[in-house]
């Protein structure tokens, strides 16, 4: 009989998948990096259900006494792939459920950002809305601007589709900083409706920058204060993929000095905390990672980590397998 490890409640649908399938344990939380060591460790598990926010190092996975080790997210930048591939561990993750909803969230937060929602939001609560009038909580358009995306991928290219709709211009540069050009066939739908153009010029020409690649070593602060320099005054940087692709502090030091004019965020670099000041800038929209934050998105995030680690345990490929 399979025994999983969850290390924090998942919605019941997966539960239920890996019930069937043999014994399942569920922390009541994520377990800090030590215990989540220790229990790796045990012998006692055949393949471990992850957080995003459970660190699995190669430290770990040395001691690892387990097959697999099921991500519940489509990022994997918890996870030491490398090294779980040369133990032979198999990694799985929840690609392709999540495009919509994250995409919708990075609208949300251009919309969000340019029409200054939650200061307006909080006039009204806070009593200080006292009649129309004519320059009241001005904010900016969104159609006939500038949207660059860092990254080409799924949930980008669906942040794209949104974005035309809205009558923007959209730029991408498909891999920052390396540069790598995308063909016609490549860009299917979108060719002839989206613009590659490199990093550096994407940078420049942003209205809005919203970030769309994957964490790694490459893109470890790929937005730092040099290129935050380079950014429009006005322009307002999105970020619903990973924190530490931003460096915090040099964003709240230029959202204070006014060398870009907002953000909007949904992940951070040291999560759950925020960089110091950040909290207090009127021109952020901050959102506590919600991407993928809808009912049945989670279902099938759950459902897809639970099948991936159901295969894992019997030894077989996952359906969706990181390292191959
Ligand atoms: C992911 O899956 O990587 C998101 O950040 C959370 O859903």
């Amino acid at each position: 009989m399979s025994r999983f490890l969850v290390t924090a409640p998942i919605p019941a649908l997966g539960l239920e998948l890996l019930r069937a399938a043999g014994e399942v344990a569920v922390l009541p939380e994520p377990p800090d990096p030590a215990a989540l060591a220790d229990l790796c460790a045990s012998g006692e598990y055949d393949v471990v259900l992850t957080q995003l926010g459970d660190p699995v190092d190669a430290a770990l996975l040395a001691r690892a006494q387990v097959r697999g080790v099921s991500n519940f997210a489509v990022g994997y930048n918890n996870i030491d792939v490398p090294a779980a591939t040369s133990r032979g561990i198999l990694v799985g993750n929840t690609p392709g459920v999540l495009t919509d909803a994250t995409a919708d969230v990075a609208m949300l937060l251009i919309l969000g950002t340019a029409r200054r929602v939650i200061e307006a939001d909080s006039m009204v609560r806070d009593g200080r809305f006292h009649g129309w009038a004519p320059e009241l909580m001005l904010g900016r358009d969104v159609s006939s601007q500038v949207l660059g995306l860092a990254g080409f991928g799924r949930i980008a290219r669906a942040t794209a589709r949104r974005a035309l709709g809205f009558g923007m211009e959209v730029l991408f540069s498909p891999r920052p900083p390396a540069e790598r050009h995308v063909s016609d066939e490549e860009l299917g739908e979108f060719a002839g409706r989206v613009r590659q153009v490199p990093w550096a010029e994407l940078v420049q020409r942003s209205d809005f920058l919203s970030l769309h690649v994957p964490l790694n070593e490459q893109t470890r602060h790929l937005v730092d204060a040099d290129v935050l320099a380079r950014m429009k005054p006005e322009a307002i940087l999105v970020n619903t993929a990973r924190g530490p692709i931003v460096d915090e502090q040099a964003l709240v030091a230029a959202l204070r000095e006014g060398t870009i004019g907002g953000a909007g965020l949904d992940v951070y670099e040291d999560e759950p905390r925020l960089a110091p000041g950040l909290a207090e800038l009127p021109n952020t929209v901050l959102l506590p990672h919600v991407g993928s934050a809808t009912v049945p998105v989670r279902n099938e995030m759950a459902r897809l980590s639970a099948l991936n680690a159901i295969a894992m345990a019997k030894g077989e490929l996952p359906p969706h397998p990181v390292n191959p």
